[in-house]
């Protein structure tokens, strides 16, 4: 996995945004895949600046966010869809038809998972996925575990994700919902490239596990040392317990 270090935050944000951009550039009919947290904000701010200055282009582009909570309404403005409009969709020329998120408000869980799956399958799988790190070293939803879920799939939220989630709910994180659909780390990993973005010191000793310790499922980010074209994009914050 290569590892690019820059000074800050805002700095990632924007290695991360051009490094988008030129993909964008390249394949113009990209298949993304997105996440949400706190860490892209930043992110998607930088890719929306590029986007009025005519530096990235989104018309034919599809994307398929990661993951989703489930038990809320679809137009809940506390769920991910909501997030991915306020900070993306809404202020670039994204077709609506092409930004994909599982269903919020699915109430067969596991038919909802197969429907996502096969949706991406049909649009040809992810060409570049955008991840962030868990504080608990999930990608995604996948949470670390003996074993993990190859496919999109229902997941049981660790407290600690459902306090990072905390944010969404007014800081209340009895609030979060208790699960969420995710794509399995198989999925994210068949993506032809991968683009972690990391930042901030409370990622720090997990940053250090997820790119220089043993890949295990117990730090579900480790399994992208194994993907042939991974870069991850990191803060001096996070990166200060990695090894040069
Ligand atoms: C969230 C998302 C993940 C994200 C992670 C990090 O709950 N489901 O996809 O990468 O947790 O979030 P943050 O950037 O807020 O630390």
């Amino acid at each position: 996995m290569r590892v690019v270090v820059v000074s800050s935050a805002d700095r990632a944000a924007r290695v991360a945004a051009r490094s988008v951009a030129a993909a964008l550039r390249r394949d113009p009919a990209l298949v993304l895949g997105l996440p949400t947290g706190r860490t892209p904000v930043l992110f998607y701010e930088t890719l929306v600046a590029l986007y009025r200055r005519r530096r990235v282009d989104f018309g034919l582009a599809t994307t398929f966010n990661l993951d989703e909570l489930i038990g809320l309404a679809r137009d809940d403005p506390r769920s991910y869809r909501a997030y991915m409009r306020r900070h993306l969709f809404e202020h670039v020329n994204l077709a609506p038809r092409r930004t994909h998120l599982p269903d919020s408000a699915a109430v067969d869980g596991r038919l909802e998972c197969a429907r996502y799956e096969r949706q991406l399958t049909r649009a040809g799988g992810l060409g570049l996925a955008v991840v962030g790190l868990g504080r608990n070293g999930h990608v995604g939803f996948n949470e670390p575990a003996p074993a993990l879920q190859g496919r999109t799939h229902v997941t049981r939220l660790r407290l600690e994700s459902r306090r990072a989630n905390a944010h969404l709910f007014g800081g209340r994180w009895q609030q979060v919902p208790t699960h969420a659909i995710s794509m399995g780390i198989g999925t994210i990993l068949q993506a032809r490239a991968i683009l972690l973005i990391a930042t901030g010191r409370t990622k720090a000793r997990v940053l250090a596990s997820a790119l220089q310790g043993p890949v295990t499922t117990r730090v579900p980010a480790s399994l992208l040392q194994t993907h042939p074209s991974a870069l991850a994009i990191v803060d001096a914050d996070a990166a200060r317990y990695l090894r040069p």
